[in-house]
């Protein structure tokens, strides 16, 4: 019989007032697509709460407003223009966040390539751009990031995804194709680079009120879309940047290679009408209250 030695267990030190005290003071942040949306929102989320932000768009009036009002409000952000289906932006754009701040901690990517086109119709240039910006872009920004990443106290990438990479959307082209592809490669990313304690995640945003959801998805869809989110409503650009910042916080030190909805119950909710039931619950919950 093999005998054990029992080494000492670690002491598990964190802090448990996380909540009250930012994590994150002191950290850079590249923020690639926050210009608009879930992107500007994890820049204001993130500088809010004593981070460093570089906010990286391809939209540079967006990206410098983002910047402006994170400044105005007390918080430090900068701003860039980039394409992250570019090599060349994506090396300018660390470069100039490494010589603003120093550092580089925290890399938060939620810009995207996004068309609706059906499958047998889509034009194959489309289909190569979408994963230059979804896929490529993505894996040279993260090794981009990667020399700087090795030298923080706690680095952390965060991808945005779609639940279209993890079920399938119709006539959404290349764009649920390269957003499964992303989660994939969020994984190896994060089993390759686990040896340096360097974490990487998905955020899976459901309907989230945003400019590209609205440009996306009819107001009379979007309406009905309601009907099939438990908690009965889109989501705010805050929710998701909520998530964002927290997966690349410390208070998230031992999460990595997952992939997290945020989508108010969508993602789970197949049968929208329950059993033997012709309104969800919410729709009685709201007939009865206007019928009393
Ligand atoms: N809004 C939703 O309901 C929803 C649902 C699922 C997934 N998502 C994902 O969430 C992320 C953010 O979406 P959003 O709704 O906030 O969109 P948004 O359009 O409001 O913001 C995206 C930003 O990315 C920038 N961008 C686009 N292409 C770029 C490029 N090549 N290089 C640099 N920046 C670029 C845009 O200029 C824009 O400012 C995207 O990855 C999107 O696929 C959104």
């Amino acid at each position: 019989m093999t005998e054990t030695t029992q080494s000492e267990a670690p002491v598990d030190n964190r802090p448990l007032d996380w909540m009250r005290r930012s994590t994150i003071e002191g950290f850079a942040a590249l923020i690639v697509g926050g210009g608009s949306g879930m992107g500007a929102a994890t820049a204001r989320t993130f500088a809010a709460n004593g981070g460093l932000v570089m906010v990286a768009d391809l939209r540079s009036e967006h990206a410098e407003r983002v910047a402006a009002e994170v400044v105005a409000n007390g918080g430090k952000a900068i701003a860039i223009a980039m394409d992250v289906s570019n090599p060349q932006d994506i090396e300018r754009a660390v470069k100039a966040t490494v010589d603003a701040y120093g550092r580089l901690d925290v890399l938060i990517n939620a810009a995207t390539w996004s068309q609706n086109a059906l499958l047998e119709d889509v034009d194959m240039a489309d289909w190569a751009n979408a994963f230059q910006t979804n896929v490529h872009g993505p894996l040279l920004l993260a090794r981009a990031c990667l020399p700087y990443l090795r030298k923080s106290p706690a680095p952390a990438i965060v991808h945005v995804a779609s639940l279209a990479g993890v079920v399938g959307y119709a006539r959404k082209s290349a764009y649920g194709p390269t957003k499964g592809a992303l989660i994939t490669l969020s994984r190896q990313m994060a089993l390759e680079w686990a040896v340096d304690n360097i974490r990487v995640n998905v955020v899976i945003p459901g309907t989230i009120d945003s400019p590209l959801a609205r440009k996306m998805i009819k107001p009379e869809v979007l309406a009905d879309r309601q009907r099939t989110i438990p908690l009965g409503r889109l989501g705010f650009p805050s929710e998701m940047a909520d998530l964002a910042v927290f997966l690349a916080s410390p208070a998230a030190s031992f999460i990595t290679g997952q992939a997290i909805n945020c989508c108010g119950g969508f993602s789970i909710n197949s049968f929208v009408v329950p059993a033997g039931m012709t309104e969800t619950l919410r729709e009685v919950r709201q007939r009865e209250a206007s019928e009393s």
